[in-house]
């Protein structure tokens, strides 16, 4: 079965580019987000490892490890991270699951069978530090992931893990969030110090809360 929001993202153990990890223990108490590539020494999947290098501090900052996956050995990663270090100008210092066996690509239905019998499509998950599943997206192999917009996502799941509100359309860091459905006017207007702009009943602003 594939696996859905709210799922608990299934523990294992894995070859990487970093050595042996188990995953939880490598996770430990912080945010993670599990992504997969078609193959290594390819173009579109170079550019998105150097981006996600290149972008360490911003996940570093928001307390989130990252991993990457393909279906390719740890010799082959290691190879491919001298090139992406060097055409990207970054240090790929995040582990590169080696899932030659597939068995990572299976427990996260990596492997989307009518757009490659083989090899892994560009998912990405996005992990609580609960463990639950709080994001996944799957792009074609022809398009790259944007990272910012990954970031933006991890704000987004951080700030409403704690706080009664949502994210509206293009929010970042920063903006008006909308007062849950669940908490009545009245009551937002207690919660919510910094104010309550109320357009319709169903649709309320307030100021970021923890700002
Ligand atoms: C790439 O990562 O560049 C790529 C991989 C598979 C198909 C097309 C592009």
């Amino acid at each position: 079965m594939s696996l859905r929001l709210g799922d608990v993202a299934p523990n294992f153990q894995a070859k990487t580019s970093i050595g042996e990890i188990d995953f939880y223990k490598f996770l430990g108490d912080s945010w993670g987000i599990l992504f997969s590539h078609p193959a290594d020494y390819t173009p579109v999947c170079t550019t998105e490892l150097g981006r996600t290098a290149a972008l360490k501090s911003e996940f570093e900052k928001r307390n989130v490890k990252v991993l990457a996956l393909s279906v390719d050995p740890v010799d082959k990663h290691l190879g491919w991270i001298s090139d992406i270090n060097e055409t990207q100008n970054c240090t790929v210092d995040f582990p590169i699951i080696a899932d030659d066996d597939k068995k990572v690509s299976t427990l996260y239905d990596f492997i989307h069978p009518n757009a490659s019998a083989t090899a892994t499509v560009r998912s990405l998950v996005i992990i609580a530090p609960d463990k639950t599943v709080k994001l996944i997206i799957t792009y074609p192999a022809s398009t790259g992931r944007n990272f910012v917009e990954v970031l933006r996502v991890v704000d987004s799941l951080q700030l409403t893990a704690n706080h009664s509100v949502a994210t509206p359309a293009n929010w970042k860091e920063g903006e008006d969030v909308i007062v849950v459905p669940s908490i009545s006017t009245e009551d937002a207007i207690k919660k919510f110090p910094k104010g309550v702009k109320v357009v319709k009943p169903y649709l309320r602003y307030t100021p970021q809360p923890n700002l």
